[in-house]
């Protein structure tokens, strides 16, 4: 107990000895009853003991107030500290039912889906298969006639510079577009023909923002009697309608030494809705596709009646057009395989 008019140094030891008391008490108090009892002996705001050396200040001689201002201060942070440390054991250890519960559903795991580039090949096949295409395969290992020769490429053409590759001994290549299938599917069937080839291709590119060294395209061929420009147009025009929505599109003239004549065709930026931006190099088109219709020469190197029959061809870049669609900044997210990636665009 504190005396009536106590010297600093009592004061002083009462404060040290009240907090180291009381501090115990907390620690042993085994349930919040317990807990509670102490708390009031020690903090209550009527008898308890803190209260007590609060008010044993003003009977301390003016020069003391200070120190024993601070050890007070003291016994009082000591005191509540050890009390919330109690409380919040107490809470831990007493809350109801296990701590672990065996009945909640697992955590789900991504399973992998399909890749970005493999859902816009899926769904432009889809749109052509309504239009009466069907799917037509060729091989990754192609030989320089397929490649080239067939397709109306003069030897030591430049436009041959654009499609350098691997060369695997005895005129065989890895194919540098799809083109090959168009010669492959005229030569085993009769026209009507309507057919879509997807597949991989493989160039001597650099592996940059937006080219990759093996790459998807998808070939699409129509040959029949009575085939026109206006057939190319209509059909390719109706396909950006509907994959990309209602869009402005636009062919311009271009050069490919199996079509005669040639076209690019653009649809409007998907970013900047055609005013212009980074993505579109600030023209406001972006280009999907090269097309045209299908040199003489071509259906000649297979074996059909160039008088009779005419057709049309177009080959795309399905990476690119899924860069727009998921407007990607950089076409080696499409095959660095990142997980944080593909988990937000596969499906
Ligand atoms: N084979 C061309 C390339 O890879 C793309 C292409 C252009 C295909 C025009 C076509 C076409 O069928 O008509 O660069």
């Amino acid at each position: 107990m504190l005396p009536e008019n106590p010297t600093l140094e009592q004061y002083l030891a009462h404060a040290a000895e009240l907090a180291e008391r009381g501090a115990a008490a907390f620690a042993q108090a085994n349930d919040p009853d317990a807990l509670e009892a102490a708390r009031i002996q020690f903090l209550g705001d009527k008898r308890g003991e803190l209260l007590a050396l609060q008010k044993a200040l003003g009977a301390l001689p003016a020069d003391s107030r200070r120190d024993a201002g601070r050890a007070f201060n003291e016994a009082k942070t000591r005191l509540n500290a050890a009390l919330d440390d109690r409380r919040t054991t107490l809470a831990r250890s007493t809350s109801t039912g296990p701590a672990l519960d065996l009945t909640l559903p697992a955590r789900e795991r991504w399973r992998g889906g399909r890749h970005p580039v493999t859902l816009v090949i899926d769904e432009i096949v889809g749109i052509f298969r309504e239009l009466g295409f069907t799917i037509a395969l060729g091989p990754e290992s192609e030989s320089e006639w397929y490649n080239f020769g067939a397709l109306n490429f003069p030897a030591d053409h430049p436009a041959m510079d654009l499609h350098d590759t691997l060369y695997l001994g005895e005129g065989a290549l890895l194919r540098t577009h799809t083109s090959p299938v168009q010669v492959r599917t005229l030569q085993r069937h009769a026209p009507p023909i309507r057919i879509l080839a997807p597949g991989t291709v493989f160039r001597r590119d650099p592996f940059d923002a937006s080219h990759a060294p093996a790459f998807a395209q998808i070939e699409g061929l129509a040959v029949d009697e009575g085939i026109s420009f206006v057939d190319l147009k209509a059909t390719l025009t109706h396909f950006a309608q509907r994959f990309f929505g209602a869009t402005r599109t636009r062919f311009r003239p271009s050069y490919f030494p199996f079509t005669e004549p040639s076209a690019e065709m653009d649809v409007a930026c998907r970013l900047c809705g055609g005013k212009g931006c980074a993505a579109c190099k600030g023209t406001g088109w972006m280009e999907i596709l090269g097309s045209g219709m299908v040199h003489p020469a071509v259906l000649e190197a297979a074996g059909i009646d160039s008088e009779r029959y005419t057709g049309w061809a177009f080959g795309m870049g399905p990476a690119r057009i899924a860069m727009q669609r998921y407007d990607l900044p950089d076409i080696r997210l499409l095959y660095d395989s990142d997980i944080r990636f593909l988990e937000q665009v596969a499906e």
